[in-house]
């Protein structure tokens, strides 16, 4: 066992006791999610209320959108105790991420986006549940149950659509969504991925990650869905 694996670091006092490294690397774990959360709640999820077709998708919707805020608002007092500056995690000032960059204009979409791409944030905040900083992990225990029901709400609100007939839209939105997902998982040989994991703050690769998500989003289109997922 290497010596970072058993890692415990308890508090923000006992973060500023860490290697640099081991600081920075934290940081920027905890400023991505901050930034990212913010983002999609503003571009996604808030927007998707006026696209919900009904006062029960719309109620639901309104959750969800308050859970993606409510996620940003944790990281970003998580941020702001381990001396993060403001603007490092202002998605105007920091580049949010590229699965972002879809200009969300119809209900099906927002259905599809939530069924993959909040699939894919379970998978990147199960990798924190074991986070050698414990305030991470514990935003990541307390984020999980709220990730795994926005996935689900996807999943149901696709699956509505294709007994509804509807199918074809959402095979449409998987066709133009779903490629710019697996990027997500950041580059094959990607030097961050290794810091984290010599820290103990990560546990897989970006690409065992992304292997995991493929043969997930495989099973949900093809298998529950019946329809085909893309060639990227
Ligand atoms: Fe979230
Ligand atoms: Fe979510």
């Amino acid at each position: 066992m290497s010596q970072t694996a058993t890692l415990e670091v308890k508090t923000a006092a006992e973060l500023a006791q860490q290697p640099e490294e081991y600081q920075t690397a934290v940081r920027k774990i905890v400023i991505s999610h901050a930034v990212n959360e913010l983002y999609g709640a503003q571009v996604f999820d808030e927007p998707a209320i006026q696209l919900a077709p009904t006062p029960y998708a719309k109620w639901l919707t309104c959750r969800v959108a308050m859970e993606e805020y409510h996620h940003h608002v944790r990281f970003r007092a998580l941020a702001d105790e381990i001396g993060v500056p403001a603007e490092m995690r202002d998605p105007t000032k920091k580049k949010p991420l590229s699965i972002f960059q879809f200009q969300l204009k119809t209900w099906p979409e927002f259905c599809v986006i939530k069924a993959i791409a909040d699939y894919a944030e379970i998978l990147q905040v199960e990798d924190l549940l074991h986070c050698s900083f414990h305030p991470l992990r514990t935003l990541a225990r307390i984020t999980m149950p709220e990730e795994k029901f926005h996935a689900k709400f996807g999943k149901d609100f696709c699956l509505e659509l294709i007994q509804a007939g509807r199918g074809a839209e959402v095979q449409d939105a998987i066709d133009r969504y779903f490629p710019i997902t697996p990027a997500f998982f950041g580059a094959s040989q990607s030097k961050n991925n290794e810091i984290y994991r010599k820290w103990s703050l990560k546990q897989r690769t970006n690409d065992e990650m992304r292997a995991d998500f493929l043969g997930r989003v495989t099973e949900l289109v093809e298998k529950d869905f019946g329809l085909k997922l893309p060639k990227v």
